[in-house]
């Protein structure tokens, strides 16, 4: 028996009876939502192979993924904007879908302005949970209903967070499979590390 897609849809309006004839043939969420666009915010500071991987696992979820890095006033940072856009971009070249911005402010506010239906964010332990609970909730609160879907790091990377990375390369500690090859030659290139 052939299956028919959920994306059959009636020829003519006799033919209307065999639309939607069972559960196989429904449309889909995807089908009724027709563009989701995802917004991936994050210090980056710097991007991590444990963020790459969320980035590539949600471009095949949303049709649009923007990684948005925030320009936070009150942190230090330890690498510059400008450099952290450029190294992001530069880890993440052959996924089409995904553009990389930065911003300020609140991350639901930028995220309107964007036309974002969703925030994605990424749980690497249950440690970092109850942060993470807490800015899904405020965040739904202070934009009436943006909702937050987490994302599970992949256990490979889950040891693995951008504050221990800067720690490491102050300190001299090897880093080469934390971070993309290009964040590994620029942080051994501009900072002055102990190898
Ligand atoms: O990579 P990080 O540092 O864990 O990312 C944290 C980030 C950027 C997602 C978070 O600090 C944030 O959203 N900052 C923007 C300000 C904001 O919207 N705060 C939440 C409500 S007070």
């Amino acid at each position: 028996m052939a299956i028919k897609t959920c994306r059959s849809e009636p020829k003519a309006k006799n033919d209307m009876k065999t639309f939607p004839p069972d559960r196989l043939t429904h449309p889909t969420y995807s089908d009724i939502i027709l563009s989701m666009k995802a917004i991936y915010p994050g210090s980056f500071d710097p991007i991590t192979n444990g963020h790459v991987d969320v980035i590539k696992r949600i471009a095949k979820l949303f049709d649009e993924v923007v990684v948005a890095v925030l320009k936070n006033q009150e942190k230090e940072e330890f690498i510059p904007l400008e450099e952290r856009i450029k190294l992001v971009k530069e880890s993440v070249t052959e996924i089409k879908n995904i553009s990389v911005e930065s911003f300020s402010g609140l991350t639901v506010k930028y995220a309107k302005s964007i036309g974002a239906n969703v925030i994605v964010r990424g749980l690497r332990a249950p440690s970092d949970f109850e942060y993470e609970l807490e800015m899904s909730q405020i965040n739904y609160f202070l934009s009436n209903g943006l909702e937050t879907l987490f994302i599970m790091t992949n256990p490979k990377y889950s040891f693995i967070r951008s504050s221990r990375v800067k720690e490491l390369v102050t300190l001299g500690g090897e880093i080469k499979e934390l971070v993309p090859d290009t964040v590994y030659k620029y942080l051994y290139q501009k900072t002055p590390l102990r190898k």
